[in-house]
């Protein structure tokens, strides 16, 4: 067992009692401001850090890790994510990687399934109204949407997150259909009552509602172009709650415009923290900013699991999330 304190460096501040216990634990460097780290502020932390925890606002590329200093080890990332980081030259260079997966799943589809009722009941529009001073009371045609229970949503990828979302989405009287890899388990979808299609266009043009749950990995990097978003029918509604990247984010405004696809609901996005302007102007979207895991409880149970994993590894066992990249 390792006797020396590992030197823990964090990007960012996280809940106080995070914190505390990483400086009880471990030598944490912390840092003051909670501002991203430049490149280069980047690549002089991991010249003496053990340890490298980062979020998602690090892009920890092939420099940083060329940067790093024999004694970085693990990079512990405070996220489930890990497209901010490049795992193959990680793996080149020994350094273990770990996330922290499972914690923030109902949160999410939480938020999935929030801008899911947002979009199509007008609920940012409505708040906009009852605020501004010139709500000038019910009217029988005044603000109406369109009903949830008895459409049918499609889940683009099918894993943790998704399966949260399709639980969610039964509730409120929505048909179950999914894009996945594979079929999941037989159980899950007698449950869900899911219907697997192996073919994405086949399902964009057949659901009301479409929910990106896949992570962002090279296969999925805009698996949604233009030319598969101009698939969903012009009633139908898309949200997205995984990563930007995974959407073809000007084409989905310029559809959006036209109307060719009803509206969106969307919390990450392609080039954060910028928001192609197009999508700022439309009153059929709802955006939020990222917010997909930002509750408390989740984020002290992150931090929790980055703990444990530094530790784990520092005791020199396999931390239980090290990321492995055929497995994304
Ligand atoms: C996290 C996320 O808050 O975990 C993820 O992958 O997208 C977020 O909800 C973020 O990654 C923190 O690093």
């Amino acid at each position: 067992m390792n006797q020396k304190k590992p030197v823990v460096f964090l990007t960012r501040r996280l809940p106080e009692s995070t914190e505390t216990r990483m400086r009880e634990l471990f030598d944490a460097r912390l840092r003051e401001e909670d501002t991203p780290l430049a490149h280069a502020e980047l690549c002089a932390a991991v010249k003496t850090a053990d340890v490298l925890v980062p979020t998602v606002t690090d892009r920890i590329d092939a420099d940083v890790v060329a940067a790093s200093g024999d004694q970085l080890k693990l990079i512990a990332s405070f996220g489930t994510g890990v497209d901010h980081i490049d795992l193959a030259a990680a793996k080149a260079r020994g350094i273990t990687v770990t996330n922290t997966p499972g914690v923030l799943t109902e949160d999410t589809a939480d938020v999935a399934m929030a801008l899911m009722l947002a979009v199509p009941r007008r609920i940012a529009e409505g708040d906009k109204v009852a605020r501004s001073g010139g709500w000038t009371g019910w009217a029988p045609t005044g603000m109406l949407g369109h009903r949830i229970n008895g459409k049918r949503l499609g889940i683009v990828g099918m894993g943790r997150i998704g399966t949260a979302v399709a639980r969610r989405a039964r509730g409120f009287g929505l048909s179950i259909h999914y894009h996945n890899r594979k079929p999941v388990h037989s159980e899950t979808e007698a449950e869900l009552e899911a219907t697997f299609w192996e073919s994405l266009d086949q399902m964009l043009g057949r659901v009301d509602i479409v929910s990106v749950n896949c992570p962002h990995t090279p296969a999925t990097s805009k698996l949604l172009t233009r030319k598969l978003l101009s698939m969903m029918q012009p009633s139908a509604y898309l949200v997205n709650t995984s990563r930007g990247e995974v959407i073809d984010e000007i084409a989905l405004a310029d559809l959006l415009a036209s109307r060719q696809i009803a509206g969106a609901g969307l919390d990450v996005y392609e080039n954060e923290p910028d928001i192609t302007a197009a999508l700022i102007g439309l009153p059929n979207v709802v955006l939020l900013p990222h917010i997909g895991s930002a509750t408390i409880e989740g984020r002290l149970e992150m931090g929790d699991k980055v703990i444990i994993n530094i530790q784990t590894f520092w005791d020199g066992h396999t931390p239980r999330d090290r990321v492995i990249e055929a497995m994304l």
